[in-house]
């Protein structure tokens, strides 16, 4: 595996490529993206969860962030017993109509059973202690996580380095670049993502 750089809270966030310091993306915000057009993102399922979920298998599977709903569908799919949970209402409501699972809430409000399969893309968890237990405590044993993220620098916001430095109670299984071909919807023109997987043994 590549080791992830230090960006553990006493070194901070080093910045990637330049870009300005990405904030959180707020409820609102993300509401008002979605009701500004029929439809978001690609529609695709992304990259790196088939990559990943293909090794393994099928069983829960939780998507932080479902946004429409491609993801979930692949999973479903592949048969998972797949359930989303996004803050924009407006995400669910199309998550729902394709008749998957899905429930209005944020990651910080969500309590469930762990799942075998924690799927974050692109997602604005916090870069808190709170929010990495969050994380953590929806992982079943023997479950894994996947949380995928462009390449920004933010200090509000967990990204797939720092999260790899945090993690208190899952082991790294790999921290990688992957390139992507995402051509439509709101998530082209990136040209790689970058990749954490980690497992609760
Ligand atoms: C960039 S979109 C990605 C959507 C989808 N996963 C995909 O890759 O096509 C991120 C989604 O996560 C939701 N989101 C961001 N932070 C969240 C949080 N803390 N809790 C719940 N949903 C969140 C947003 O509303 C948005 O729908």
């Amino acid at each position: 595996m590549t080791p992830p750089p230090d960006h553990s809270p006493q070194h901070g966030h080093s910045p990637q490529h330049g870009n300005s310091p990405r904030p959180l993306p707020t409820p609102t915000e993300m509401e008002a993206r979605y009701s500004q057009s029929a439809q978001l993102w690609s529609g695709k399922p992304n990259r790196a969860l088939v990559d990943f979920a293909s090794t393994l298998r099928p069983g829960t599977a939780l998507d932080v962030g479902c946004g429409e709903g491609a993801d979930l569908q692949w999973l479903s799919d592949q048969g998972w017993e797949a359930t989303g949970i996004d803050f924009a209402p407006t995400a669910v409501k199309r998550t729902r109509e394709r008749g998957l699972r899905a429930y209005l809430s944020s990651l910080k409000d969500f309590d469930h059973p762990p799942f075998d399969l924690v799927n974050v893309q692109f997602g604005g968890i916090p870069a808190t202690a709170a929010a990495v237990a969050k994380l953590e405590s929806l992982v079943a044993p023997g479950g894994k996580l996947l949380f995928v993220h462009h390449d920004w620098e933010s200090t509000e916001m967990a990204m797939p380095a720092w999260l790899a430095n945090n993690l208190q109670q899952l082991e790294v299984i790999e921290y990688r670049k992957l390139s992507r071909a995402v051509n439509t919807g709101a998530g082209a023109g990136h040209a790689y993502d970058l990749v954490l997987t980690a497992e609760r043994r």
